[in-house]
């Protein structure tokens, strides 16, 4: 061994992930110095095996592929990579891009400290210096002319910070880049995601892409059973139903009927709806529940289709003979204290 060279040891992947079935089953342990930017483990987080073996062989290739994750609202990409570098003991740099975010928000910028002019390294130099995952969300909402400033390190070059005298950051051997977005860098024909930008097709070339979408029917069911533990279990049924039914009608693409809905129903939608229920199921009505959870968003019209969707699914018939039944038991049991009373109440008048 070199001297100063780290040491290096292995983590057994399918045991980080309680899963036999990985494609890569080894990696070298990251050697992460600040132990603050290792995400906390969600312990309801459910990985889909298919896109997590596509990840992970991206994160453990020897290129140090940067990878593009895209998908619609909601479906997880951001904590996804969060929960494998929180498995993985990897700290992660996040930063969410919006239109005015500009090379300074990546790189840093300088500041006066106690009277001396100093450089704060922003969280690429803290990702390349450090070895961590450099996240940035929402990538495709920056200007492209900006994040041409990515060019060189996304092809694992050093970044040179000409506002720090030029200074010379080399890419530590864990640093890698993962980006989230909605689009693939194409812009949004749909107007979906207002606010995308049509990005530069050379800087899309340097990265490796892989597409989400909401996890299956199978994994949201063990999501809702994890996060809603007191939610029966045909009440979970039928709101998977229901997320089934709107994703068909939410074409991101084009418009293809008149009961296209202009939102998505994400994971985070559903599991939105899903707590409300367990908050009030008892007492209010499944339509309205799905009302507050998601419907209000929507125009008139959706909003009014949404509605009659739930009825069907739910049936609020049955809802109102639930409540009729507990109004009929309540009334029985006011009216079984009133003989109660009654009866007390002569007793003690013998007496
Ligand atoms: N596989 C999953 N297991 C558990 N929770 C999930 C899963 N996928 C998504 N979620 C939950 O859904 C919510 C949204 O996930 P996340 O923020 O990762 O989505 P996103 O794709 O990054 O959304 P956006 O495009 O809006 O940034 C989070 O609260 C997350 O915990
Ligand atoms: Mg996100």
């Amino acid at each position: 061994m070199l001297p100063g060279e780290a040491v290096m040891s292995f983590l057994n992947l399918c045991e980080c992930f309680s899963c036999n079935e990985l494609w890569v089953k080894e990696f070298n342990s990251p050697d992460t110095k600040l132990k603050e930017n290792i995400p906390i483990v969600d312990n309801n987080y459910v990985f889909e095996l298919n896109v997590l073996n596509e990840v992970l062989l991206s994160l453990t290739s020897k290129e140090h592929d940067c990878l593009y994750l895209t998908g619609p609202s909601g479906c997880g990409k951001t904590s996804l990579v969060q929960q494998i570098a929180a498995r993985l003991g990897w700290g992660v740099e996040q930063l969410t891009l919006c239109g005015k975010s500009d090379i300074d928000d990546l790189i840093g910028h300088s500041s006066l400290r106690r009277g001396n002019l100093c450089f704060e390294y922003g969280p690429l130099v803290r990702a390349m210096r450090f070895g961590e995952i450099l996240l940035l969300n929402e990538i495709d909402l920056m200007p492209p002319a900006d994040l041409a400033v990515l060019n060189d390190v996304l092809e694992g070059r050093p970044l040179t910070v000409s506002a720090n005298l030029g200074e010379v950051i080399k890419p530590h051997r864990d640093f890698r880049v993962v980006a989230t977005a909605n689009s693939k860098g194409s812009g949004d024909r749909r107007g979906f995601y207002n606010g995308v930008r049509l990005q530069n097709q050379a800087f899309l070339d340097r990265w490796r892409f892989i597409e989400m979408t909401y996890p299956s029917v199978r994994a949201e069911s063990v999501i809702l059973k994890k996060c809603c533990t007191n939610l029966p279990e045909e009440t979970l049924n039928r709101l998977l139903k229901l997320a089934v039914e709107l994703r068909r009608d939410s074409n991101e693409e084009e418009i293809t009927s008149v009961t296209s809905l202009s939102a998505p129903f994400s994971t985070r939608s559903l599991i939105r709806v899903a707590s409300i229920f367990e908050q009030c199921s008892d007492f209010v009505e499944p339509s309205r529940i799905i009302d507050m959870g998601f419907g209000s968003r929507l125009p008139a019209v959706e909003r009014e289709y949404v509605k009659r969707l739930c009825a069907d699914i739910f049936g609020n018939e049955a809802f109102q003979e639930k409540c009729a039944a507990q109004e009929k038991t309540q009334t029985e049991s006011v009216a079984d204290k009133g003989r109660i009373k009654k009866s007390v109440r002569r007793s003690t008048k013998k007496k």
